[in-house]
């Protein structure tokens, strides 16, 4: 199954650094950030932001699935584990926003625990296949309705591992 670029890995790496300097300077000042990123999917991005950010932080990954192994969302999320972010000041780490369903569930779960504060950065927006209400407070790229595999993003459990952002054809 051939892959083609549609974000290279150069102007990943690029967008990533601007992406930690926009949330460094948002959370200037801040005790502590609890970064939250959603396997599989985000723990490339994750690993690569908070390196690129200047804020203490402590890690914690989630697990929230919708799609198994099909190119359609199922329209079930399913979360496991939810971290202690009662007073918290949260960012939710996604690589990709589509239907928004994914981000629109955790999002209302995490409100239930009580942060003190809670933001979304996603690597990857797709506001046209949006059908729940989802928004990123940062995001990397808006990308067209394609299906996009590389750089955590699967298809089938292939191409996680792809430095780059690509489209399977
Ligand atoms: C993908 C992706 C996002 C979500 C986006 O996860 O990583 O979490 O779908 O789609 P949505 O906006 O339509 O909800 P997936 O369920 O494929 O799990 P994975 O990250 O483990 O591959």
């Amino acid at each position: 199954m051939p892959v083609s670029e549609l974000i290279s890995a150069q102007r990943i790496q690029r967008r990533v650094g601007e992406l930690g300097s926009l949330i460094t300077a948002d959370y200037a000042g801040v005790g502590k950030l609890v970064v939250i990123g959603v396997l599989k999917g985000a723990f490339m991005f994750t690993a690569d932001l908070v390196r690129s950010l200047q804020v203490p932080c402590s890690i914690e990954f989630i697990r929230a699935t919708s799609y198994g192994n099909e190119m359609q969302s199922s329209g079930e999320v399913t979360i496991t584990h939810q971290p202690d972010i009662a007073g918290q000041e949260v960012l939710l780490v996604e690589d990709l926003i589509d239907t928004g369903l994914t981000v629109n569930t955790i999002v209302e779960e995490f409100w239930k625990l009580g942060p003190a504060s809670l933001k979304v950065c996603a690597l990857l927006d797709k506001p046209s296949a949006r059908k729940y209400p989802a928004e990123a407070d940062y995001f990397g790229f808006e990308i067209p309705d394609t299906f996009v595999v590389g750089y955590g993003i699967d298809h089938a459990e292939r191409f996680r591992e792809l430095p780059f952002i690509g489209t399977v054809d």
